[in-house]
């Protein structure tokens, strides 16, 4: 299958009732906001993909909403120290994160007029803590940029569809990995919900165990399920 079909089954999936609900963070792309919308969604955004990371989603929820709380605005954290945001962040866990967004703001809010960078290479040479998949995340869902994401689940998601049996973190690989995810949001009118249901699928169906290929809206075009499909027909012939 070719990538605008792959994108369009996968739309279609995260639109239907695959779709969790219920994420704070996540709000469509509003085209009418200002710059200082878009802005302020990149700080929702921003601090909702850091506590991602390494942390699930429903353990994430109860954490960013009560940091909105305390911090509504990339000024309101900036004007915090560390001993308070660690006690925000107390079982989060990986505390350099939290350290990473206080930096960062205090960056953004001194050196660069209190915003986030504009654009996705900006934020990954300016803002500490935001490497390209965050910067991809941020930019795609909060600014509607065709940036492409690439986290463990989006890796493995890509790996089986391309059927790449290659070294995980070989620069190689990656490489064609970074290559596939950008074709699936390029020209794309909504890159974030692209990139968000790469997410989520990887997450929730394409599982590190037991995939669950019945329930995949990429089934059809999955050069590993094609050939795990392949093997089984080959096993009832022979039986
Ligand atoms: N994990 C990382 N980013 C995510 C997002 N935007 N939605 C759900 N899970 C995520």
């Amino acid at each position: 299958a070719d990538t605008s079909t792959l994108r369009s089954l996968l739309l279609n999936w995260y639109d239907g009732v695959h779709q969790r609900r219920g994420m704070p963070w996540r709000k469509p792309f509003d085209p009418s906001l200002d710059s200082d919308g878009r802005a302020q969604r990149a700080y929702e955004v921003w601090i909702s993909e850091i506590m991602l990371q390494q942390t699930q989603v429903a353990t994430v929820i109860p954490y960013y909403n009560k940091w909105m709380e305390k911090y509504p605005t990339i000024r309101h954290l900036a004007e915090s120290d560390i001993e308070t945001v660690n006690a925000l962040w107390k079982g989060l866990g990986y505390y350099s994160r939290a350290a990473r967004l206080l930096e960062g703001a205090k960056k953004a809010v001194e050196e660069l007029g209190g915003r986030l960078p504009d654009n996705a290479k900006d934020m990954e040479a300016k803002i500490p803590g935001i490497g390209r998949y965050s910067a991809g995340a941020i930019c795609s869902i909060a600014y509607n940029q065709c940036v492409p994401v690439l986290d463990g689940n989006v890796h493995r998601l890509l790996s089986r569809v391309l059927a790449l049996h290659a070294p995980p973190k070989a620069k190689a690989t990656l490489d064609i990995l970074w290559s596939g995810a950008s074709a699936m949001v390029e020209a794309c009118d909504r890159p974030g919900d692209v990139n968000q249901a790469l997410i989520e699928l990887g997450s929730t169906v394409c599982k590190v165990r037991d995939p669950d290929c019945r329930s995949c809206p990429l089934a059809v075009g999955c050069r590993a399920h094609q050939r795990q499909q392949g093997t089984t027909k080959e096993k009832e012939k022979s039986q």
